[in-house]
């Protein structure tokens, strides 16, 4: 699957992944999101995060699913795991915090208390209380992470490609409907769907579901 992953090697990369139903959602309206997507998408996000350096989650993807983030659905080795808790909600009994090398970071505020055993980089905050993802991305490749998987949640993964520093996105969509529940993307909406995002896209069948592999970077051809 060259096409799919060959882009991924690339020596600075930086990809989003969501799995959602078909109405769009990445989570039940309980945060229950074990499994959204069947088990071949499991195997292509194990995979992404075996070509990753760093991975990266949101505080409430922590607080929801309590995930590892390492690497055991395919061979490969582990990515840094890295955890934006701004304010320092997540507690040190995270499974995140105890996995194997080469360990996990912590991307906190400038004022956040450190949290002890668990290593912590402080970064500044926009006026929205937010890191800049390009911020972000330049802490991790200032060590040696140039390969980043922005794995989720939702909102994280919609300020990355709102902030337009995502290169590729893997959007894998399962046959099934949830109703309500928690929101993939969502972004600022366009009036004219002349100004909406339209990458150049490929799509794959990963089982019942089918993945979307999106250039963020191209825009398709044809007509807008
Ligand atoms: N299906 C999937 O592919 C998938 C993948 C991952 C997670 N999930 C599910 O998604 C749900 C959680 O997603 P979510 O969208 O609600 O939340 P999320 O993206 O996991 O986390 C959002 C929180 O992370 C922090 N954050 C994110 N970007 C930030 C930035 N640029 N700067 C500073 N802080 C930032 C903020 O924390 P503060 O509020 O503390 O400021 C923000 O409220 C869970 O139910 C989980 O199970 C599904």
């Amino acid at each position: 699957m060259l096409s799919l992953y060959g882009p991924l090697l690339e020596e600075n990369v930086a990809i989003g992944q969501l799995g959602q139903s078909l109405d769009g959602h990445i989570a039940t309206c309980t945060g229950a999101s074990h499994y959204v997507t069947g088990p071949e998408s499991l195997i292509n996000l194990h995979r992404l995060r075996a070509l990753a350096d760093a991975v990266v989650v949101g505080r409430a993807t922590v607080e929801a699913d309590d995930p590892q983030l390492t690497v055991r659905h395919v061979e490969g080795p582990n990515p840094l795991r890295v955890v934006i808790d701004v304010h320092g909600r997540i507690d040190d009994g995270a499974r995140v915090f105890h996995g194997p090398a080469p360990g996990a970071l912590r991307l906190t505020g400038i004022d956040t208390p450190p949290l002890p055993g668990v290593e912590s980089m402080a970064l500044p905050l926009d006026g929205a209380g937010r890191i800049a993802p390009d911020a972000i991305l330049r802490a991790l490749a200032a060590r040696g992470c140039r390969r980043v998987l922005i794995e989720g949640g939702g909102r994280i993964v919609s300020c990355f490609v709102a902030a337009r520093a995502l290169d590729r996105l893997h959007l894998a969509i399962a046959p099934l409907i949830t109703g309500s529940g928690r929101s993939g993307l969502s972004l600022p909406g366009v009036a004219d769907l002349g100004d909406a995002i339209r990458p150049d896209a490929r799509h794959y069948p990963m089982g019942r579901d089918v993945l979307f592999d999106l250039d963020l970077r191209r825009r398709a051809e044809g007509p807008a």
